[in-house]
Parts: C-alpha cells; structure tokens; sequence
C-alpha cells in the first residue's frame, strides 16, 4: 500500500495550475496518477518510461499484453510518437480534442511494454481540460488506461476511483463526473487508409464516415471471440464491466420482457429499465430493483448511467441483473458493445 493524495477541482473555467503542477511532477518523477477526462477516469504515467507503465500495470491488475492509450496535449503532438498520416490529420482536425482514438504505427520513442510489444500505438488527444493541462505541465505523454481494476467497468465518478485505487497509486485528481462515461471510440487506421473500428464510442461509426470514406466494424465488437480467433485490440478479449453477480440481456419487446422476469423466481433481481417504461415495469414487478436507464431513444443518458449503475448493483449483490439489450446503431453500439461484455454474451432472446 502507498500513500494517495486526494486533490480535488471544482471549477473547470480557473486556472488550476497550482494544483496540478504537484500532479505533473509526479508524472515526470515516474508516479502514478488518476484523472479526470470527458469518457472515463484514466490511471496516468509518463508514456515514455518504461518503469512508469510497470506500475500501472500492477496498480490494475492488467495483464502485460494488453496495451496502453498515449494521452498528448494536442493532436499533432502525436507525430511524436506515432507515425502520423493524412488519414488521421482529417480526423483530428473534425474531432480532436475529443474522445476519439487513434491506432497508428509506432516510433521508438514509447517502449515495448506500453505499447505490449505491438508495431503501433494507440494515441488520443481528450478534450477535457484538466487532462491537457495535466499533460502539458508534465511534458511528456501521458501513458492511461481507464483508472478501474481490471475487469470492473470503468470509472466514471471520482468515488468509483477511490473504491479501485486508493493505496494504489501515488495522487487522485477528483473533477467530478466524467461527461460521456464510455470510454473513447478506437480507429485503427492501415498504410493504405483503411480504417477498422476496434472500439465503439461517442464518435460514432456515422461521425467516423463524415470523415473517411469507408470503415470495418471489427468482428469483436459486436461478437464473442470465438476458439483461438486473433484479435486486433487486446483489451476486446478479456470478459468486461462486469459486476460479480451474473448480467443478462433481454431482447424483446416491454411485454414479452416483463412476462419473462415474471416468471422467474430468482429472489433479488436488478432490472434497468427505460425511463418511458418505468411505470408498467414498477407495477408489474414489484420485487424487483428498478435503475432507471433514461428514456428509450436517450443513448447519452444511458452511456452516462451505465457504469455506475453496474457498480451499484454490484455493491448491493443482487442475485441476477436484467437489462435490455440496445440497438447497433449510432451511441448504441457503444452500449450494446460494451453490455455483452458485461453480461458475458448472455442474450435472452424473447
Ligand atoms: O476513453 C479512453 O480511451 C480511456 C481514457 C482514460 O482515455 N482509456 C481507456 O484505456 O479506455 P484502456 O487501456 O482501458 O483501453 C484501451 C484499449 C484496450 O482495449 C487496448 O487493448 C486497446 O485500447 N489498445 C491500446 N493500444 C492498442 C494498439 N496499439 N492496438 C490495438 N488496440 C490497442
Ligand atoms: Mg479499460
């Protein structure tokens, strides 16, 4: 166990220097630290130091051959550590600072056990201020994975951090709720151009052809691996956001999902239900623990919600969790990809 600071930032609009600059000089010295960005909390150190990306390793729990975002403090500062080309300057110019990242290949300069030995690395460039000043101050890249133990979801609310990290890591930077809570969008760009969607996030695949004119949704994100399959991004083949009691997915209409929940005589049930639902669903299961999940066609809402509602249900160890599975399409994708994981690919189909 090791001693962490916990330093808080309420307003966003001051300049908040000061406190920061104790962050970064743990950033440079080697050190561990949490912050704040526009998805998710990531679990920072200095990306070109080898030593540094040990300890986040070991502070999550992740396994080595799972590799680590480089978080820069503009766009183009990524020309440093990766080999940049037109391709990723038209999506950095449409949607950086932002919470989109980028596979490129890599250049020497990030060490092989950041990057898991692969050829490339994964840049991005968040758009939330704390965490560009924090890299800016540091002067170096920082290297951040979302600031969870692995396997639970990630954290998205400064109290969730301190449950995963405390005594883990040197300082915590609690800014308050993460603004989207999913993490980032990964595009994986080839030589020739081409792009394959590693991650679904905010940026969405329809934002994405804005852009570019054609992208491959990866078959892992939206699909189990199967056997021995290879995978493009390492983190897609561990089970994800996973609370300890079993999640399962119900695609169906609202009728043939309540006859269903009715019928089970599982003793304490979580269900997450649309806010557009809640009523019927309150009256007809009285026995249930209800979340409400924002209204049918509100995606941000439910991205918002989702990790702290696992990490609630978690909490209070329900039996079994009950949740609808989303639509593939625009932020849905990101919830249906990361709700299978969560439920480990266990789809009840109504
Ligand atoms: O929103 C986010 O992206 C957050 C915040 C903190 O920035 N970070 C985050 O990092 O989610 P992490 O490590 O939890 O997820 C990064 C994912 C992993 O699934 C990893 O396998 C993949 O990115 N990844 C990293 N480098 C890669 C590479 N070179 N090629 C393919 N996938 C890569
Ligand atoms: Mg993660």
């Amino acid at each position: 166990m090791m001693k962490t600071e916990i330093i808080r930032i309420t307003d966003r609009s001051v300049n908040n220097d000061r406190l920061l600059s104790k962050a970064a000089s743990i950033i440079k010295n080697g050190g561990l630290v949490v912050f704040p960005t526009e998805t998710v909390y990531g679990l920072g150190a200095d990306g070109t130091n080898a030593e540094a990306a040990n300890k986040i390793f070991s502070a999550k729990g992740r396994p080595s051959d799972n590799p680590l975002i480089i978080h820069v403090a503009a766009p183009l500062d990524a020309e440093r550590y990766v080999y940049v080309n037109d391709t990723y300057k038209r999506l950095a110019e449409r949607f950086m600072p932002g919470p989109l990242t980028v596979v490129l290949p890599a250049r020497e300069i990030i060490p092989l056990n950041t990057r898991a030995s692969l050829p490339t690395v994964a840049v991005r460039c968040p758009e939330d201020n704390i965490a560009r000043r924090l890299i800016k101050l540091s002067g170096v890249p920082i290297a951040a994975p979302s600031a969870n133990l692995s396997g639970s979801p990630s954290p998205t609310k400064a109290e969730h951090v301190i449950d995963d990290m405390m005594g883990r890591v040197d300082m915590i930077i609690d800014g308050g709720d993460c603004d989207f809570g999913l993490e980032s969008t990964i595009v994986k760009i080839e030589d020739d151009g081409t792009a394959t969607l590693l991650r679904p996030g905010k940026i969405t695949v329809e934002d994405l052809l804005t852009v570019i004119p054609s992208v491959k949704v990866a078959d892992a994100v939206t699909n189990a691996l199967k056997e021995g399959e290879a995978v493009l991004s390492p983190g897609m083949k561990y089970r994800h956001y996973a609370p300890s009691c079993p999640v399962f997915l119900l695609d169906g209409n609202l009728s043939a999902r309540i006859d269903y929940l009715k019928s089970l005589d599982t003793k304490r049930i979580a269900v997450l239900c649309y806010k557009d639902e809640i009523e019927i669903v309150k009256k007809d299961l009285s026995n249930a623990y209800i979340y409400e999940f924002g209204e049918l066609t509100e995606q941000i809402t439910q991205a918002h919600l989702l990790f702290d509602i696992l990490r609630d249900a978690d909490k209070q160890g329900f039996d079994e969790i009950y949740a609808p599975l989303p639509q593939k399409s625009g932020i849905g994708l990101a919830l249906y990809n990361r709700m299978i994981r969560a439920a480990a690919y266990q789809i009840i189909r109504l």
